[in-house]
């Protein structure tokens, strides 16, 4: 079947094309534009892939094109060496700390959206984007003069995975490393002096290399944290902005979540199920592998073979409204389970590549939509919406809102 992830149909909305795919073409094979890849759809594809690591590697990173292995975008036991390093300066607890800036924080941008005289703002501009941004910021000790410059850098990176000014975004990305470099250098000096480093992820993951006994490259260092940077930033945002549109998108959601602020927790997760901020993310393959034919059952007739060495798209989205896993899969609902959302969907990733930044996200959506639902509770849409523009990222643009 035709299937181009970047004609403007599929850009506008993917997920009539993810159903095609599921029941017409569940491996579908994609050549033009200088990339060639294979996309799996099917839930039970999609997660069988995710858990096999062995066979389809992360060594070629997460994107269409080949890159060099390096820190997470690895296999085990190199992976499994940066994941831990990763998860010691960012855990639950470290996560929960911040509860009170981020609240504070909320409380200030919505304040400020809602002075706005004319009574209409764009929801990203005003609290999606700035919002995961200035949290991620601080996180990273990065000071506020320098938000403007470190959203630029975040989008190179993002950027840097699709197309465009190639020029640019390496000189952008120059620019943040050379920041970073800075600072990984700063706190090196501190702490050979036994100072005190500044309480921020960069003196984590500085700290927590320097006690390894494998030596940490800087070019190692500045892959986690423009990982922590990107995966702070957008994909936060285009939650946020995700979650009001479909609200508001049937004013009658909007109003159930008003009159019980309960509903503000699944609302998230059913945004994260119905519109995955990143569509998809690749894997390479290490050896020839067969996907199966029957959805369900024994499986003895290969739909496809792939070649080793083939990259693959696992498109998490199209497993999340499959109808072998979900109900309705289409419609956004809030009578579904919880618990069961947050087993069943994919938007994290899943096994060891699985997102560390979850709780982070999940935290400022959950904050932010409790604070617009009370503070705003006519919130309505009040213009067409814009998508972002990367081909495997998913959110809004521009989402204008009136109170
Ligand atoms: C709604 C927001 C977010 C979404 C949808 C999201 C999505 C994902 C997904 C799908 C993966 C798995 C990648 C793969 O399997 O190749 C991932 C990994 C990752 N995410 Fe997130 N993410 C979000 C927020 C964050 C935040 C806030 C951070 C940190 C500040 C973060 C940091 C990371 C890192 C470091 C990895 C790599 C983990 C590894 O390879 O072991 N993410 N994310």
């Amino acid at each position: 079947m035709t299937y181009d992830p970047f004609a403007p149909d599929t850009l506008a909305d993917p997920f009539p094309a993810y159903g095609r795919l599921r029941e017409e073409c569940p491996v579908h094979r994609y050549e033009s534009r200088g990339m060639e890849f294979s996309t799996l759809s099917r839930h039970r594809d999609v997660l069988a892939a995710l858990k096999d690591v062995a066979t389809f590697s992360s060594r070629q990173g997460q994107g269409p094109f080949r890159s060099e292995p390096i820190a997470l975008f690895d296999d085990p036991p190199s992976h499994t060496f940066f994941r831990r390093l990763v998860t010691t300066s960012f855990t639950p607890r470290a996560i929960q700390r911040r509860e009170q800036m981020i609240e504070s924080l909320v409380d200030e941008l919505v304040s400020a959206m809602l002075d706005e005289p004319s009574g209409t703002a764009d929801l990203h501009d005003a609290l999606a984007m700035p919002l995961p941004t200035i949290v991620i910021a601080r996180m990273l000790g990065v000071p506020e003069e320098l938000r403007a410059t470190f959203k630029r850098w975040s989008d190179a990176q993002v950027a840097g995975m699709g197309a465009g000014d190639v020029e640019e975004q390496r000189r952008t990305r120059r620019e943040m490393q050379a920041y970073f470099i800075d600072e990984i250098a700063r706190r090196r000096a501190l702490a050979s002096d036994g100072a005190e480093m500044p309480d921020d992820l960069v003196s984590g993951l500085v700290a927590a290399a320097m006690q390894e006994e494998r030596p940490i490259s800087e070019a190692e260092l500045l892959s986690l944290l423009t990982q922590l940077l990107v995966g702070g930033n957008e994909t936060t945002t285009s939650l946020l902005t995700n979650v009001v549109w479909r609200l508001l998108e049937r004013p009658e959601r909007w109003q159930a979540v008003v009159d019980d602020p309960a509903l503000v927790e699944v609302a998230v997760e059913e945004s994260l199920r119905h519109d995955p901020p990143v569509l998809g993310l690749f894997r390479a393959t290490t050896c020839p592998v067969d996907i199966g034919g029957d959805i369900g059952g024994d499986v003895d007739v290969a739909i496809d073979r792939l070649e080793p060495d083939r990259k693959v798209m696992l498109l998490w989205a199209s497993a999340n409204r499959d109808p072998e896993v979900w109900d309705d899969p289409d419609e956004f609902r809030l009578d579904r389970d919880l618990t069961t959302l947050r087993a069943r969907h994919l938007s994290f990733g899943f096994g060891i590549h699985a997102c560390p930044g979850a709780p982070l996200s999940r935290l400022e959506a959950r904050l932010a939509l409790a604070a617009l639902v009370r503070r705003a509770p006519g919130l309505r849409l009040a213009g067409p919406t814009t998508r972002i523009e990367p081909f495997f990222l998913w959110g809004r643009r521009s989402l204008p809102v009136g109170w």
